[in-house]
């Protein structure tokens, strides 16, 4: 478990351009992906953890997700993620192979979502192809 309290932010240049590496270390989904999108945990300008939320005319979608190797399993993951579900305006899709993962953080399965979701599912499936499939859970904001 993380200890310490950590910063979650908008990387910087220095910060984002370890992302990129990350992204293209870890075979992550990289379509259309800009700066702002992003928020990562960082150690002295090291980026331990990153996230990206994407906006869609019909959907938001978090993807995009990693941790570095050497950490994870000690919660770098679930914090990421729940920061930007803390600051949600709507609901939220994931599409994943990691069912516990999310389900932990209040995402559902779900068999019916918007086309863009749709689409970007079929995208995943046919450029980043793995032996688990793929399927959409969704987190939903709740009214207060
Ligand atoms: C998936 C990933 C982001 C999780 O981050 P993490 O910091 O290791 O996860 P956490 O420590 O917050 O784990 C939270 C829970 O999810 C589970 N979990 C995490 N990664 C998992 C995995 N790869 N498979 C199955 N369960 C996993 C953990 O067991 C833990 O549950 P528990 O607390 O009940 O034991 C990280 O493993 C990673 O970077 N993987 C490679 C990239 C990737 O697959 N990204 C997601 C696709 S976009």
């Amino acid at each position: 478990m993380i200890e310490t309290e950590i910063a979650i932010k908008q990387p910087d240049e220095k910060e984002y351009e370890q992302v990129l590496q990350l992204v293209k270390d870890f075979w992550l989904e990289n379509s259309n992906m800009k700066p702002e999108q992003f928020r990562v945990i960082s150690d002295n300008g090291r980026v331990l953890a990153f996230a990206r939320m994407k906006e869609y005319v019909d959907a938001t979608e978090l993807g995009t997700l990693g941790v570095v190797k050497d950490l994870r399993g000690k919660g770098y993951g679930s914090k990421i993620v729940q920061h930007l579900l803390d600051g949600a305006k709507g609901d939220i899709y994931v599409i994943t192979t990691l069912f516990k993962f999310n389900a932990n953080l209040g995402f559902v399965l779900v068999d019916k979502y918007p086309e863009s979701i749709k689409q970007k599912m079929e995208m995943c499936a046919r450029h980043y192809h793995i032996d688990e499939p793929y399927f959409v859970m969704k987190w939903e904001k709740k009214d207060i």
